[in-house]
């Protein structure tokens, strides 16, 4: 049997943080499906179709993967995909709340799907899509924390 992972997330953008737990991810499941999904606290900059495009370029070199969208539960999701686990990751201690109380919810929806979660490589502990989408917008350099599709698109964004 296939040990399938879901690794959810707005991906607005993907970032080498993103990459770095999809990378790391692989050493533990047989596939990993990157699930855009909405988050509706987050007001998002780039298109679904462009989050899209922009994974599929930055993670060419990976195997075993494959990126999809879903527009409901994310348990749901999974249970629609054989998928026994959700894949997050972990930075510092103010992601805690927030990861735990979604985990939670999570569990109480589906008890049969696990959340896992991996610490993020301490190169990438401060880095996140919000960030990152800050500084590109006041001209910031944020071309070692994204994939370059992603830094090519973020300066037309922002011009
Ligand atoms: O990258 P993010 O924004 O932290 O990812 C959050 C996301 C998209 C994984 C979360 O908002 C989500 O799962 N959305 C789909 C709806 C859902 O299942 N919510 C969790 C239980 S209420």
């Amino acid at each position: 049997m296939q040990r399938i992972a879901i690794y959810p997330g707005s991906f607005d953008p993907v970032t080498k943080g993103h990459l770095d737990i999809i990378e790391r991810g692989l050493n533990f499941f047989d596939k990993i499906i990157i699930t855009i999904l909405c988050n509706p606290s987050k007001k998002s900059l780039f298109s679904v179709k462009e989050r899209v495009e922009m994974l599929e370029i930055s993670l060419e070199q990976f195997q075993n993967i494959e990126i999809a969208t879903h527009n409901g539960l994310l348990v749901d999701y999974a249970a629609q995909r054989g998928a026994g686990a959700i894949l997050r990751g972990m930075r510092a201690v103010s992601d805690f709340d927030y990861e735990f109380q979604m985990a939670l919810m999570n569990r109480k929806l589906r008890q049969e799907v696990q959340t896992i979660f991996m610490m993020t490589s301490l190169r990438w502990i401060f880095t996140s899509s919000s960030i990152i989408k800050e500084a590109a917008k006041f001209g910031g350099e944020i071309e070692d924390m994204v994939p370059p599709i992603v830094n090519q698109k973020l300066k037309e964004k922002f011009g």
